[in-house]
C-alpha cells in the first residue's frame, strides 16, 4: 500500500543504503520491500515510534533485510519465486512430518544424512531438527538455551555437516524445519556475558533489575513454568548485582524486545538459518515474547505486533519460508498466532495444534469424544494460507490445556477432571494401563502435565512387561488411532521420532543430573537401531506399527480432501465413544471421507441412515480407505470395533 509517510522514509532509507548494497541488483528484493514496507513501517512505529533513533533503527532495519538478501543463493531464490506462485503449497495434504533430535537419532547430522532413507521408507517428507545450536556443555534445556544462534554444537556438527544433509533433504525432496528460540539466550550467550560485565548495550537487550520492586509487580500475575525445579520469574545474578528476567529456567535470560536493536538482531538470524536452506522455521515460546507488569505477560498484544513484523520483514528477503508458532496456550489464543484482522496468515503460517493434541489424550482416557466434539467446537475457523501441526507426542510434557467452561459444559468438574487425567496417565487410575510421570507439578495450584512416551502413555509399556497378547494388542490399536486422527483431521501430521516403532519411557536420563530433575528426557530417546531393525520382521510391535503407520502416510497422501483448506465439518452422533468428521475435497467436489473413530473399549455401532442429514455422501456402500475393505455393517448400522478408525468413502450405487 502506498502511503506518504512511510514511503518518504523508505526514500531517505534507500538513498542512505551502503554503498555495497546499493551497487547489487535486487530488483525482487526491491518490489517486496515496496509492497511490505508500509505495514512493516507501521508495526516498527507501534512498537519503536517514541525512540529518538527510530529513523536509525529503521535503516538498521532495512540493511538487515538487503545483506540477507543478497546472500541468498540463487536457488533459495527461485524456490522462493516457485512457492509465491504456487502459495498454498503447504496446505496440500503431501506432508508428513517428524520431529527429531538429530543426537538421539542417528548420534550426529552426518549420522542423520545417512539415515534419510528410513524417513522416506515411512512416508515423512518434512523433518524438524530440534535444537542443535551451541548450548552449554551442562544443563541447557534440550538445547533451548542457545549460547551462539549462528553455531552448531560441535556435539552434532558442522555448518559443513549441516549443508550437506540439506542438499541432500533437498535432492529427495524433504523439507527442513529448524528452531529459532527467539524468546530468551542462554546465560552463556556473549550478549548475556557482556551484559555480566557490565556493557550497558548488551544489559538493555535483557530485564535486568537492581531492586526487587519490579520483579516483585511483576511476579503478582506472572504464573510459573517449570515451578519444581525454576519457581520464579527472576534470577539474582551475583557478578551484575542484578535480577534478570528468567521465565523458563534460571540459564535462560529473556531477552526484551523493548529494544529494536533485539528484534533486529532476531530478525537476522531467521534470515541467517532461511538462508542456510530451512524452509520453515520454529519459532519457540512465542507467546511469552513481551512484558507486561499486571500481566501474565503471555499473549501480549506486542507479541503478535512482533511476530507480524518478523513476518512482513521475511517476506521481503525469503519469502518461501514459513513460520512456526509455538504457542502452548489456551486454544482461542492459540488460534491468534496465525495472525488476527487479516484473511491469509500474516503471523506464522503454522502453529501448534496443542488444543487437539490434549483433546486427542482426554478421549483415550475417557473413552469417550464428549470433550473433544466440545473443545473443536470453541476453536474459531482459522485463516486462509494457515495450517494446523497436529501431533500426538512430542519432547515436552502433555499439558491439559482445554477451557475449564468447555471441560464444565460437558458435564465435568474441572479440577476433578484435570485430576482423573493426571492420575490415569500415571497410572493411579485402577483401569489405566498407562505409564507416564507428573511434570511440572505446582503445590500452590494444583497444576501439573504429563510426561511419557506415546507408546508408555498407551500401555505398551505394562503389557510388554505382562507379556500380554490382548493390552499389546490394545496399546498397538490405541497408538495407531491417535496417528490415523493426526493424519486426517487437517494440517501437517507431526510424528515424533521413535513413536513409530513403539519406543518406551527411557529412564537413562535419572542418571545424569543435567537431566535427571526433568522427566521430559524420558521421552527424548536414543534410537536403538537394532529395535528399529526388527521393523522388518513380521509380527513384530515394532513390524505392526511401523508397517500400518507406513500405509496410513501413503493412503493419506492419495486423498485429496486430506488437504488443509477449512474443509472439514465434525459430525454429532449420539454415541459419545465415537469421533466423526467429514472431509471434503474442495478442488473436485467429489471424494468426500468419512473418519470414524471409536475411543472405546468395546465395540460400538453408528446408524448411517442418520448420517446422511450431515453429509452429501449417502454412504449406503462404504469402503475402508486405508484397509480397502468394506466394513462390517448389521441393518443399517456400522460396526466399529474397539479403538477402530474408519477412513470411509461412498462406494456409490
Ligand atoms: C519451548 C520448548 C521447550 C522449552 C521451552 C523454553 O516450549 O518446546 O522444550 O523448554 O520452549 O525454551
Amino acid at each position: 500500500m502506498y502511503e506518504q509517510v512511510s514511503h518518504s522514509l523508505l526514500n531517505d532509507i534507500l538513498l542512505k543504503l551502503h554503498p555495497q548494497i546499493k551497487q547489487q541488483q535486487i530488483r525482487h528484493f526491491y518490489t517486496r520491500l515496496g509492497a511490505n514496507f508500509y505495514t512493516i513501517h507501521s508495526l516498527f512505529k507501534l512498537l519503536y515510534g517514541e525512540r529518538e533513533d527510530f529513523v536509525q533503527q529503521a535503516q538498521f532495519l532495512v540493511e538487515t533485510l538487503a545483506r540477507r538478501y543478497i546472500e541468498r543463493s540463487d536457488e533459495l531464490k527461485q524456490k522462493d519465486l516457485e512457492r509465491e506462485k504456487d502459495h498454498t503449497w503447504f496446505l496440500s495434504q503431501k506432508w508428513v512430518g517428524m520431529a527429531l533430535y538429530s543426537d538421539g537419532f542417528a548420534h550426529n547430522l552426518s549420522g542423520l544424512k545417512n539415515k534419510l532413507h528410513y524417513f522416506q521408507e515411512l512416508g515423512i517428507n518434512m523433518l524438524h531438527i530440534m535444537p542443535m545450536l551451541k548450548c552449554p556443555q551442562g544443563e541447557s534445556d534440550g538445547g533451548y538455551a542457545v549460547s551462539d544462534f549462528k553455531q552448531i554444537d560441535p556435539r552434532i556438527g558442522s555448518m559443513a555437516d549441516l549443508a550437506e544433509l540439506v542438499e541432500e533433504l533437498q535432492k529427495r525432496e524433504i523439507l527442513l524445519t529448524l528452531d529459532v528460540v527467539v524468546n530468551h539466550t542462554s546465560n552463556e550467550h556473549p550478549w548475556a556475558q557482556q551484559a555480566r560485565m557490565g556493557d550497558k548495550k548488551y544489559q538493555d537487550y535483557y530485564y535486568l533489575f537492581a531492586t526487587r520492586e519490579v520483579p516483585d509487580m511483576f511476579e503478582e500475575n506472572m504464573p510459573e513454568i517449570f515451578p519444581e525445579t525454576a519457581p520464579g520469574n527472576f534470577t539474582w545474578d551475583e557478578t551484575m548485582q542484578k535480577w534478570v528476567m528468567t521465565v523458563f529456567n534460571e540459564f535462560q535470560w529473556d531477552l526484551n524486545y523493548n529494544n529494536p536493536a533485539v528484534l533486529i538482531e532476531m530478525l537476522d538470524i531467521i534470515l541467517f538459518w532461511a538462508n542456510q536452506g530451512a524452509d520453515i522455521v520454529r519459532l519457540d515460546a512465542v507467546a511469552f515474547l513481551w512484558k507486561k507488569i499486571g500481566s501474565t505477560c503471555q499473549n501480549e498484544r506486542e507479541a503478535h505486533l512482533l511476530l507480524q513484523l518478523l513476518k512482513d520483514c521475511c517476506q521481503v528477503t525469503a519469502p518461501g519460508v514459513l513460520f512456526i508458532a509455538e504457542a502452548i496456550v489456551a486454544p482461542v489464543e492459540i488460534i491468534k498466532y496465525f495472525g488476527e484482522d487479516a484473511i491469509n496468515a500474516k503471523e506464522c503460517e503454522i502453529a501448534y495444534n496443542a488444543t487437539f493434541m490434549a483433546l486427542l489424550w482426554d478421549a483415550l482416557a475417557t473413552k469417550n469424544a464428549r470433550l473433544m466434539y466440545q473443545g473443536l467446537k470453541s476453536i474459531p475457523d482459522k485463516l486462509d494460507r494457515a495450517t494446523w501441526l497436529n501431533y500426538v507426542r512430542c519432547h515436552d510434557d502433555i499439558g491439559l490445556g482445554f477451557d475449564d467452561r468447555d471441560i464444565a459444559t460437558v458435564g465435568y468438574a474441572p479440577y476433578e477432571h484435570r485430576r482423573f487425567l493426571l492420575d490415569y496417565y500415571t497410572g493411579r487410575y485402577e483401569d489405566s494401563d498407562a505409564r507416564g510421570y507428573l511434570f511440572g507439578h505446582n503445590p500452590k495450584t494444583g497444576d501439573a502435565r504429563i510426561s511419557g512416551s506415546l507408546a508408555s502413555l498407551a500401555g505398551l509399556e505394562i503389557a510388554l512387561e505382562l507379556n500380554d497378547a490382548d493390552k499389546i494388542e490394545v496399546a498397538i490399536k490405541r497408538i495407531l488411532l491417535l496417528h490415523s486422527l493426526i493424519l486426517s483431521f487437517g494440517g501437517i501430521p507431526l510424528l515424533y521420532y521413535g513413536d513409530e516403532i513403539g519406543t518406551l519411557n527411557d529412564g537413562c536420563y535419572l542418571e545424569d543430573a543435567t537431566k535427571a530433575d526433568d522427566s521430559r528426557w524420558m521421552h527424548r530417546p536414543i534410537i536403538n537401531w537394532e529395535k528399529a531393525e526388527r521393523r522388518h520382521q513380521t509380527g513384530t510391535v515394532e513390524y505392526r506399527l511401523f508397517f500400518s503407520l507406513r500405509k496410513m502416510i501413503a493412503v493419506r497422501k492419495e486423498i485429496q480432501a486430506f488437504s488443509d483448506f477449512n474443509n472439514r465439518r465434525l459430525i454429532s452422533s449420539d454415541n459419545p465413544h465415537l469421533f466423526l468428521f467429514s472431509r471434503f475435497d474442495i478442488q473436485q467436489g467429489a471424494g468426500n471421507v468419512l473418519v470414524v473413530v471409536n475411543f472405546d473399549a468395546r465395540p460400538q455401532h453408528l446408524d448411517l441412515k442418520a448420517l446422511d442429514q450431515h453429509c452429501k455422501s449417502s454412504y449406503r456402500r462404504i469402503r475402508d480407505l486405508y484397509s480397502g475393505d468394506t466394513p462390517a455393517l448389521f441393518q443399517n448400522q456400522l460396526v466399529i470395533p474397539p479403538y477402530q478408525f474408519y477412513w470411509l468413502t461412498d462406494a456409490g450405487a
